[in-house]
């Protein structure tokens, strides 16, 4: 498959430390393809409605090529630290553009890697997975994985091998 992984993180901490556990359980299988959101140059759904009867998005940005990089992918993953009980702002920048060719997003496979300083029984958690859901639900995505990890310092997670090791086995799975 090809799978492309959305970083909603600026920093190479926890996401980071998560994403490269999940490829490494991939073990070379896949293509992947992994998207910085921080690094891009997104701005905001102006929600003016032209994407609807044209190719794509009217902002001169990074957001048809970005968008792009999700179509041409079978599986989607979005991994992203809780900021204020719900993801990145980065990463919701990338999902709302979605919305320029949601139709040619439909049918993939999906997963969710979320990661934030409080315990992981925090609502936030069931917030964005909730959120995840009725996304995944809309555009008909086969959900492969939808995990939460506690952790709040930039090595935090690195030294949760119970968490690294069902990232690996998520990427093993697929
Ligand atoms: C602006 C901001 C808002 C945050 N809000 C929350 C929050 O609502 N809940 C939470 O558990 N952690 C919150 N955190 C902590 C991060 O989710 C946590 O440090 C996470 O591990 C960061 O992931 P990263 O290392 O991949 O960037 C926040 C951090 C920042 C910088």
């Amino acid at each position: 498959m090809k799978i492309a992984i959305v970083n909603g993180s600026a920093r190479k901490g926890n996401t980071n430390t998560a994403i490269n556990a999940l490829v490494s359980g991939m073990a070379g299988k896949h293509e992947v393809d992994i998207i910085e959101a921080d690094k891009l140059n997104i701005s905001g759904c102006k929600g003016c409605g032209v994407c609807q009867c044209h190719k794509g998005c009217v902002a001169k940005d990074d957001t048809n090529a970005t968008v792009d990089r999700l179509v041409n992918a079978d599986m989607i993953v979005f991994a992203t630290p809780v900021y204020w009980w719900g993801m990145t702002a980065q990463l919701k920048l990338v999902i709302d553009k979605c919305y320029c060719k949601g139709m040619q997003l439909k049918g993939k496979k999906a997963g969710l890697i979320t990661i934030g300083g409080a315990p992981t029984d925090n609502v936030q958690y069931e917030l964005i997975s909730k959120q995840f859901e009725c996304m995944a639900d809309y555009l008909g995505w086969d959900v492969m994985f939808d995990v939460a990890f506690s952790a709040n310092g930039t090595g935090d997670l690195a030294g949760n091998t119970e968490a690294l090791s069902k990232l690996e086995n998520a990427g093993k799975s697929l």
